[in-house]
């Protein structure tokens, strides 16, 4: 399946892309690498997109799209850690003003962190940063959110049918 991306793709034009992507399968590895990259390509003034998972108590990096970026963080570290402990989207205007921030992109200057949390579980995070101030007050941050709650949908019973799942395969 190839995916079109425009500069200006609408919040649902990347909907019927996160959709198709996410229509294939229910693996979480496969999935969180899919919206990692849409994320990052369609998205403007982002300049890191990833997913965290938990394991044990801590955050381990999983697929994202950036430069390469902290491995492990202890949940109740910086933002993800803090996302992860609290359960809560923390939306930071200033990552300089947010203390005990984890610095991965000295680029980067504002960030999300969205929990994924499943069935009362907490599953890991949804990282994404910006080299610009602000950028998740008023740019994308439902839509965000939005994202990570179709990944979580997607982990059960949100494989299509196989005919279909057939259809969007790779044909050669
Ligand atoms: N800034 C994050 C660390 C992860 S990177 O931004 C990719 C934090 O404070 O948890």
């Amino acid at each position: 399946m190839s995916i079109e991306l425009s500069d200006n793709a609408t919040h649902d034009e990347l909907l019927q892309q996160a959709e198709a992507l996410l229509s294939v399968t229910g693996d979480a590895v496969a999935n969180a690498a899919s919206l990692s990259a849409l994320l990052f390509h369609a998205l403007e003034d982002v300049n890191w997109v990833g997913f965290y998972f938990l394991k044990g108590n801590q955050l381990v990096i999983g697929p994202f799209q950036g430069k390469p970026a902290c491995v492990l963080i202890p949940v109740g570290k910086g933002v993800c850690g803090t996302a992860a402990d609290t359960l809560q989207v923390q939306r930071i205007e200033d990552v300089d003003a947010f203390e005990g921030h984890i610095a991965c992109d000295v680029e980067s200057r504002s960030e999300i962190v969205v929990p994924l949390v499943k069935g009362g579980r907490l599953l890991g995070v949804l990282d994404v940063d910006s080299p610009c101030l602000g950028r998740f007050n008023v740019q994308d941050p439902e839509f965000i959110e939005d994202v990570a709650g179709w990944y979580l949908q997607a982990l059960t019973g949100g494989r299509v049918d196989s005919a279909r799942s057939r259809a969007l395969s790779c044909p050669c």
